[in-house]
């Protein structure tokens, strides 16, 4: 009973105030503020907002203004650079009378060495051997030569199946890419290789020839040491100085990479049998044997040929 009593009264004030909320002409309110109170708040937004963009803004200027464009500013103390292949495959098979089996390997080994044509090298400089090519000065960094004839057998120039229609295919080995690196010492690339035992000789021990020295079986795992011959290109796989230090990519326009190419001589009998290959860089200071990192320094990767 008392609430019906309490209606009207509620009804009336409701219906005066929400018209009030948004314009009340006694007072000369909007939405519950007047005029010059909206003025004074949009004004002290205005002010801390504007505070607010100024610092960010600073800040960042400020931030920006210890960087370098040239160089990362923060590195790892000692940088060590990684090893990579070309064909970019760590399992490279194929059978050697198909050339369907192996073009695509050829194929990527071409465009990969289209920028060390020996016509492109020829813009960039001759550089002292086995001389760091320090230039810290200099806002143009010049850029040594890396002509692909100097890979030989392995430039594609004359063989353009790099070695694969024979069944001794070519492997390019490039270190990446560290800014301000000047390797101690002479680094060169050495490459060792491994293989499976002949299947035969797993499967089908016979005779006193093959005999008791392949017993007992250790497992899959267990590999036996087979050396492979192996050419290197450049001689003996060294990586000049010359191309070090790196500038970074945009002051050092142009800058190729050394390379080594290793030619794998895989004679008969190491057709149709696995070969895994490690090549590490050897001869300086770079690390090559990081526990935790397997490819710092050295890169291992597989071969299978058939024919
Ligand atoms: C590099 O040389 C090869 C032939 O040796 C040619 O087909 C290719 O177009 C050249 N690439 C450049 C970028 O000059
Ligand atoms: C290459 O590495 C193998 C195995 O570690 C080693 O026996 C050989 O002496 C090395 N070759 C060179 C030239 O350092
Ligand atoms: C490789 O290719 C040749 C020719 O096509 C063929 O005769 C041979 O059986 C192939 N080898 C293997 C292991 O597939």
């Amino acid at each position: 009973m008392s609430k019906n009593s309490e209606k009207p009264e509620e009804g009336k004030e409701p219906e005066s105030s929400w018209k009030d909320v948004i314009y009340n002409p006694r007072t000369g309110e909007f939405f519950g503020r007047t005029a010059r109170n909206w003025g004074l708040i949009l004004l002290f937004y205005l002010v801390f907002y504007g505070f607010l963009t100024a610092m960010f803004v600073f800040t960042m200027w400020a931030m920006l203004q210890t960087l370098n464009d040239d160089a990362p500013k923060y590195r790892d103390r000692v940088a060590s650079p990684g090893l990579a292949i070309r064909p970019n495959s760590l399992n490279i098979v194929f059978n050697r009378s198909e050339p369907l089996q192996y073009g695509q390997y050829v194929q990527h080994l071409e465009s990969f060495l289209h920028q060390y044509n020996d016509s492109e090298q020829a813009k960039n400089d001759l550089c002292m051997v086995g001389q760091y090519s320090e230039q810290d000065e200099e806002p143009q960094k010049k850029v040594c030569q890396f002509r692909r004839s100097l890979l030989q057998d392995c430039s594609g120039i004359e063989d353009t199946t790099f070695g694969y229609a024979q069944g001794q295919p070519c492997v390019i080995v490039k270190m990446n890419r560290i800014i301000g690196l000047k390797p101690a010492g002479d680094p060169y690339i050495n490459c060792t290789s491994k293989s499976e035992k002949p299947l035969q000789m797993q499967y089908f021990p016979h005779e006193g020839t093959i005999d008791r020295m392949y017993f007992p079986y250790y497992g899959k795992k267990a590999h036996s040491e087979k050396p492979l011959q192996m050419q290197y290109f450049p001689h003996e796989g060294t990586i000049d100085r010359m191309y070090f230090p790196y500038y970074g990519k945009k002051a050092h326009e142009g800058y190729v990479q050394p390379l080594v190419a290793v030619k794998l001589l895989l004679k008969k009998e190491d057709y149709n049998s696995e070969l895994i290959v490690e090549c590490m860089v050897e001869g300086s200071n770079l690390k090559n044997n990081d526990e935790r990192d397997k490819f710092l320094g050295r890169i291992t990767f597989r071969v299978l040929v058939t024919e």
